[in-house]
């Protein structure tokens, strides 16, 4: 029953924000949510540097920590690197993984993000796992075939006791911060069948548990009709959760 799973909503920053930008706009975010709670879920992904500090600033809030990458391998001589468990150790709770911008400009495959889950999932880490078609795979109405070999080639190695810590985020390419928003039918159609794909692998009780986001341009003025879709558990937000009222309203965007 879809009123049953976790519903989240969160924020990914990608490379915006100073250090006090950053811990400015948690403070905002806070005074807000103070104001007016939410029962569900709220996550926020800073860049690496400020991890440590704004899981402090968010300390009995409600409000989780996540980052927007990690390394595949445990630890080691990877300089410039961050590790999964260095993560854990500041507190963070969730990890963004196999975002379109770390596949398009850094050239991650899926078998690389599978390895990622993998060592995500191993030091504690939720796993939240970005899936998505480009334009022109969509024009080519291969979208759902593009969007079923992510989901398999990143998960099928898993047991369904990882599947409990993964959230997927489909996030279209081509509506990722360019102001253009996949119709909530587009999105319910593709979560529906992430769940499918779900299902085929590893059965209905998991399928039916897992949390699919849509992300992909969500602001406060989409975000009612997106998440009243059955199948649309939540948002991964870029630019509008780099200001807190949009994303606050977004937050308040669930149907009662
Ligand atoms: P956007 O980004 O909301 O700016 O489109 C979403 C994302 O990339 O996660």
């Amino acid at each position: 029953m879809p009123e049953t799973r976790e519903k989240i909503i969160a924020a990914n920053w990608k490379m915006n924000k100073t250090f006090h930008e950053g811990l400015a706009l948690l403070v905002e975010l806070n005074m807000l949510l103070e104001s007016e709670p939410t029962q569900h879920t709220v996550v926020v992904a800073p860049p690496y540097i400020h991890l440590h500090s704004a899981g402090h600033a968010v300390t009995d809030t409600g409000i989780k920590i996540a980052a927007q990458n990690c390394h595949q391998e445990a630890n080691g001589a990877f300089t410039g690197e961050v590790s999964a468990s260095m993560l854990e150790s500041v507190g963070v709770e969730f990890v963004i993984l196999g975002h379109s911008e770390r596949r398009q400009y850094f050239g991650e495959t899926d078998e690389l993000v599978a390895q990622k889950i993998k060592t995500a999932a191993a030091a504690g880490l939720k796993v939240i796992y970005c899936c998505g078609e480009p334009l022109e795979v969509r024009q080519e109405e291969k979208h759902f075939e593009l969007v079923k070999q992510q989901i398999t080639n990143a998960l099928k190695d898993f047991q369904p006791g990882v599947l409990k810590d993964v959230v997927i985020a489909y996030e279209p390419v081509w509506a990722i911060g360019t102001g253009l928003t996949a119709s909530p039918e587009q999105a319910q159609e593709m979560h529906a069948f992430i769940r499918e794909t779900l299902k085929g692998i590893f059965g209905e009780s998991i399928a039916k548990a897992t949390p699919i986001l849509y992300g992909g341009s969500m602001k406060p003025g989409n975000a009612k009709a997106l998440l009243s879709q059955p199948d649309v558990d939540g948002g991964l937000i870029g630019g509008a959760s780099l200001v807190a009222q949009d994303f606050f309203d977004i937050i308040h965007s669930f149907p009662a």
